[in-house]
């Protein structure tokens, strides 16, 4: 009987060994499935999938979200089209625009041309903008993508669609090609795909809207970095406000993506 007690004690002991570990010691990832490229075929396209094809931009690739969202750290896109006519006339405006069109171009390729109010790098009093050139770096929107994204805002924000589809049956030479998405390699490309960079400087990129990643390794620990992605909300870094950081990556990194990049960052001194 005594014996009986002993194995069954262990057993239970062993059993929850495992239990505990499988739930707290690996984290819980459900990879997302590879997103596949749109492929630009614009001979065919009527101008409502124009714009269709921009909000997909939008949401996508053109990483467009991550700060244009209701948690306010970027402006609201939705009256972009009578906005425009308004920061053309501004005092502070430095570009070249005449019309909405080419005010929403300027402002995807040349951000800092009219920085809206309270929206600037912090310390630059609102003449330089923390949005990025989005035709280059990370994102690399071509000039026909940018023509899609300006109609669906000019659409979305009730003005003219003024865009007109580009004549050329574009096959860009790079994003319309892969329909399996390569197993990411590096940290880097990491860094890239997920957007860190936008908002942190990290990997030679130079996002201003979160903390400076490049000696993050000095005073972090592994297990604070992974939280920091997974839980953005857990801690909130000192001298920044919550709510900023998207909560979602947890659930669209392969776990293995998510150790390159907590191993990488931990390096980091
Ligand atoms: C890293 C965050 C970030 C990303 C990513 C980003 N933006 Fe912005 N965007 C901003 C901020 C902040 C501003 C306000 C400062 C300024 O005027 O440049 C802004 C301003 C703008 C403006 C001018 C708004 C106005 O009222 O004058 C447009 C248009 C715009 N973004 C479109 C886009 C589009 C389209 C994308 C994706 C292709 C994008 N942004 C990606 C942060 C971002
Ligand atoms: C839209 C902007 C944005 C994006 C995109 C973003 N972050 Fe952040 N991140 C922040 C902000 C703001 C903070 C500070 C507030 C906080 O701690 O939540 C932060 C905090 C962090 C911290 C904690 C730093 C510290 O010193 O405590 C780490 C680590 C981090 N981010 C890593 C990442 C990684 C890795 C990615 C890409 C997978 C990423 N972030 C994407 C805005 C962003």
């Amino acid at each position: 009987m005594k014996n009986f007690f002993k194995t069954a004690f262990f057993s239970l002991l062993v059993i929850s060994g495992f239990w505990g570990f499988s739930n707290f010691g690996i984290p819980q990832i459900k990879p997302a499935p590879p997103p596949v490229e749109e492929k630009l075929d614009l001979g065919a396209m009527t101008m409502d999938q124009f714009i269709a094809l921009g909000g997909k931009i939008f949401n996508g690739k053109g990483t467009c979200t991550l700060c244009h969202n209701a948690m306010g750290r970027a402006p609201m896109l939705d009256k972009v089209g009578a906005n425009a006519e308004e920061r053309m006339k501004d005092a502070r405006y430095k570009g070249e625009a005449k019309t909405v069109q080419e005010y929403i171009h300027e402002s995807l390729v040349k951000p800092s041309a009219y920085v809206v109010a309270g929206f600037g790098k912090s310390g630059s009093n609102d003449t330089e903008s923390p949005m990025p050139d989005v035709s280059g770096g990370g994102i690399g929107l071509n000039e026909a993508e940018l023509a899609a994204v300006i109609a669906y805002l000019q659409d979305s924000s009730g003005s003219e669609v003024t865009v007109e589809i580009p004549q050329m049956d574009a096959a860009p030479a790079e994003g319309a090609a892969p329909v399996e998405e390569a197993a990411l390699k590096t940290p880097e490309e990491v860094i890239v795909k997920y957007g860190c960079g936008m908002c942190h400087k990290v990997a030679d990129q130079v996002g201003a809207l979160g903390p400076d990643l490049t000696k993050v390794g000095k005073s972090k620990s592994k297990d604070y970095l992974r939280q920091a992605i997974l839980d953005p909300e857990a801690v909130i870094a000192q001298g920044f406000t919550g709510g900023m950081m998207p909560p979602t990556f947890g659930e669209q990194m392969k776990a293995k993506e998510l150790e390159m990049l907590v191993n990488y960052m931990a390096g980091l001194k």
